[in-house]
């Protein structure tokens, strides 16, 4: 199974880290650089969180903006969480700017990503505000009526950025 990893670090760093393995992707956080990397083989991190890919459409990108949904799941409800998205609407894909998503079972803790990428932050915005995004959650998003039963804790948003560096 294709693997995840995801660390956080001062830019300077990450970005050494990248130059000995170009497939890490290093971006700007709020409060610092993150970096990430997917793949079979292990990420030159020295601490990060790791997780499975559950599904996965698009190229991760080195360019965009990249929106991580933490959701906190319960371990009874796992399988039900997992079924959710083998089910999920599917029309994040035709949206204008989308680039990537990946769903992240974590392996040492509770917290499911629902990772994103766009081509920017305007894209992004345009879908969360989408009849799409809406009828993607109709059973489970910030205004659904009822909190789905495998919910472990609220879910926060991740924002980052990739830097311009011409
Ligand atoms: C309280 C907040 C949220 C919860 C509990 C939640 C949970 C879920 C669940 C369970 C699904 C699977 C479909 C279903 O069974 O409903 C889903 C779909 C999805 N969620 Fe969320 N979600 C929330 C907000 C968000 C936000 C703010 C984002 C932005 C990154 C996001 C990104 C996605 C994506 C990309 C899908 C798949 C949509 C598609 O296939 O078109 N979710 N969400």
């Amino acid at each position: 199974m294709k693997q995840f990893w995801i660390t956080s670090g001062t830019y300077d760093y990450l970005k050494s880290l990248k130059a000995k393995d170009n497939s890490v992707v290093v971006m700007e956080g709020e409060e610092t650089a993150v970096a990430f990397k997917e793949g079979q083989e292990e990420a030159p991190f020295e601490e990060a969180r790791h997780y499975e890919i559950v599904d996965e459409v698009g190229n991760l990108s080195d360019e965009g903006y990249v929106v991580l949904n933490n959701i906190p799941v319960t371990s009874e409800g796992r399988p039900l969480f997992e079924e959710r998205f083998k089910d999920r609407a599917g029309t994040i894909e035709n949206e204008e700017g989308f680039l990537a998503i990946r769903i992240l079972r974590p392996t040492r803790n509770n917290t499911y990503v629902v990772f994103t990428e766009w081509d920017s932050e305007a894209s992004f915005k345009k879908w969360r505000e989408s009849q799409a995004f809406e009828k993607a959650h109709q059973k489970s998003g910030p205004d659904s009526g009822e909190k789905p039963s495998f919910i472990d804790g609220p879910s926060y948003l991740t924002k980052l950025q990739s830097r311009n560096e011409e």
